[in-house]
């Protein structure tokens, strides 16, 4: 029998998983810049901020269990940037390569682009993160640069990885709702 599978918008109900998928790449891995795992309450009020601010935010599951997770937030907070989303991904190590990661950003890039979002970028934890290079490019997304050596995360330097994709018209037109002046 196949193992049920399905990516569905996130719940609070879903975040003490998440909160220990995310715990494990803050203390093992690079892909975050993140020192000390936040706790439950931390990442419920994220998760909150991101849904209060019209974000997305989708899990993962695999015979009921929580194994991945994605999310886009703003990518900085001046206004101007109110069409740029910063997208994150994260599955549990377990279940790397098997198509889990792809089909979350898949997802993830078809929901901003029905809310307007026009470009998608990837701030990428360490040159080596060979994985979360791959599924981005699978996605579309175009290598931008590397910041070299702007993170220090167990004893040694970091680079961040940029990567970027369109979403919708991307810059070819202007978005239905944006001020007179704006
Ligand atoms: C990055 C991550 C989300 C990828 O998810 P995944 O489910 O393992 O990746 P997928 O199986 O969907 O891979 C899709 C494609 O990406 C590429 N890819 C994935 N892992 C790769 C690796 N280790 N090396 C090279 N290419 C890779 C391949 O093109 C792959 O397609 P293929 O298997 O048909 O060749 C996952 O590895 C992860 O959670 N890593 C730790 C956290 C992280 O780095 N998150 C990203 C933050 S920006």
């Amino acid at each position: 029998m196949m193992p049920s599978f399905e990516i569905r918008p996130a719940t609070a109900a879903d975040l003490p998983f998440i909160t220990g998928i995310y715990e494990h790449a803050v203390r093992y891995g690079t892909a975050t810049f993140e020192l000390i795992p936040p706790d439950l309450a931390e990442m419920t009020r994220r998760f909150g901020a991101l849904i209060d601010g019209g974000f997305p935010y989708f899990a993962a599951s695999l015979e009921g269990r929580v194994v991945g997770y994605a999310y886009a937030g703003a990518y900085r907070p001046r206004p101007a940037y109110r069409f740029t989303v910063e997208n994150s991904v994260y599955l549990q190590p377990a279940i790397h390569r098997r198509g889990i990661g792809l089909q979350l950003l898949q997802r993830l890039i078809a929901e901003c682009d029905a809310r307007g979002y026009r470009q998608m970028i990837a701030v990428i934890g360490d040159s080596a993160n060979a994985g979360s290079i791959g599924v981005h490019t699978k996605c579309g997304f175009q290598m931008i640069g590397t910041h070299p050596n702007v993170g220090f995360k167990f004893g040694r330097w970091l680079d961040t990885v940029m990567m970027q994709r369109p979403l919708g018209d991307g810059g070819s037109t202007l978005p239905a709702e944006h001020g007179t002046q704006y």
